[in-house]
């Protein structure tokens, strides 16, 4: 029997025209991430009572989202700081009175955004930060740096990490949009039109809408821990808050080949957030720039995720499952099977292939443009014998 033949094309995983961005899931853009719904099935089928989750993966934190509202602790680790705090600010509860907290900062903040254009507050005076940052200027216009300034100086002096973080989402969410950067998958510069204030307006909108979504989330979430670590996947059993733990099910979707880099187009967030992009750049793996050179070799990618695999592999229970969402891609004009050497990988690593799902995508969504017209996903579920 062919490896293709193991994979079972079903409707079932397709979710076509289901609500995606329901609770804190649309917090924050972030192309390549999966729809809830596919964790979800997954623990409803694979997650025994009680049990734990590891996503080695997490990026915006879709799986922690749904874990926690199952009921089940779960653990989330990325490269990318930036993504560590979105996650955070996904799956922490805030209070009733920490909302109303952060309603009344917002009316104040929106205040000063307003007074910024009366009072004569100079961008040395509200945020030095931004004069260390000289191509700031060639990606947002002279009001959005100063409102944004203003903001990010606001954010700083909240009272708490969880309140940092959740404001902190809001802002890094609205930047490419308050930017010239085209889009969230297009790193180029087009002129837009921003008025004095919009900025402002847009933040407030978000965070509005962000804190509706919390009281709801905060109602439906339960008391499960979760926890985000930052950490690179390929040494991720020695991450010190990892070390001695097992998982009872392991759910995640590793970068695409060839289709992203994270460093690049969330570049001017990190910029803002103070997060040092250069060893996210480094690090990261399967991004677009590396696997689109001439030359590019697949190998790397593939050897890269076997490192990650056999970490992960170290931290699963006995039995426990490890389910990998992945699509295929192009590299160097190839096309790559990414999901057969990812079950080559998971196999080389002591994971036994148990069953495979074949999956329609939106193959319209630009993410999945670069590398590939890819128009299926693969969802690879394999065993720790
Ligand atoms: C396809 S995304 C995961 C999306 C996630 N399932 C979601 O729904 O948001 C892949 C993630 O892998 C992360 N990543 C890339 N290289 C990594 C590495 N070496 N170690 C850990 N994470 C890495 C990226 O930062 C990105 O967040």
């Amino acid at each position: 029997m062919t490896l293709q033949s193991q994979f079972v094309r079903d409707r079932g995983w397709d979710f076509a025209g289901e609500d995606t961005q329901y609770l804190t899931h649309n917090f924050h853009p972030f192309p390549g991430k999966f729809i809830p719904q596919i964790p979800k099935k997954l623990m409803e089928g694979l997650l025994p009572e009680g049990g734990s989750v590891l996503d080695p993966f997490c990026g915006s934190g879709t799986t922690l989202v749904e874990a926690n509202l199952v009921g089940n602790p779960c653990v989330g680790v990325d490269l990318n700081p930036l993504f560590v705090m979105v996650s955070r600010a996904k799956t922490t509860r805030l209070a009733k009175g920490e909302m109303l907290y952060l309603e009344r900062w917002l009316d104040q903040v929106s205040e000063k955004g307003g007074s910024l254009y009366y009072s004569g507050l100079g961008t040395k005076r509200v945020y030095p930060s931004v004069e260390q940052k000289p191509d700031l200027s060639g990606w947002f216009s002279a009001t959005a740096i100063k409102e944004i300034g203003l903001i990010k100086s606001e954010i700083s002096h909240l009272p708490s990490d969880r309140l940092k973080d959740f404001c902190g989402t809001a802002l890094s969410s609205i930047l490419v949009r308050v930017s010239y950067q085209d889009s969230d998958t297009r790193y180029a510069r087009v002129e837009k039109k921003l008025s004095p204030t919009q900025t402002m307006q847009v933040f407030r909108d978000k965070l509005n809408d962000m804190i509706d979504r919390m009281r709801d989330f905060s109602v439906r979430a339960s008391d499960a821990k979760v926890e985000v670590v930052c950490h690179d996947a390929r040494s991720l059993a020695e991450a010190p808050e990892l070390r001695n733990r097992t998982f009872d099910l392991v759910i995640t979707s590793p970068p695409y080949v060839n289709a992203y880099d994270y460093h690049k187009y969330h570049r001017q967030r990190m910029n803002w957030l103070d997060v040092d992009s250069t060893p996210v750049r480094t690090l990261e793996i399967g991004g677009h720039d590396r696997y689109t050179r001439k030359n590019a070799d697949p190998a790397t990618y593939v050897s890269d995720l076997k490192k990650c695999f056999a970490e992960t592999s170290k931290l699963m229970k006995q039995g426990g499952r490890c389910c990998v969402v992945i699509g295929d891609g192009i590299v160097g004009g190839k096309a790559v099977p990414t999901h057969e050497l990812i079950v080559d990988a998971l196999w080389g690593v002591g994971l036994k292939f148990d069953y495979g799902i074949t999956r329609k995508v939106d193959s319209s969504s630009k993410y999945f443009r670069n590398g590939a017209r890819i128009e299926a996903e693969y969802i690879i579920v394999t065993k720790k014998p």
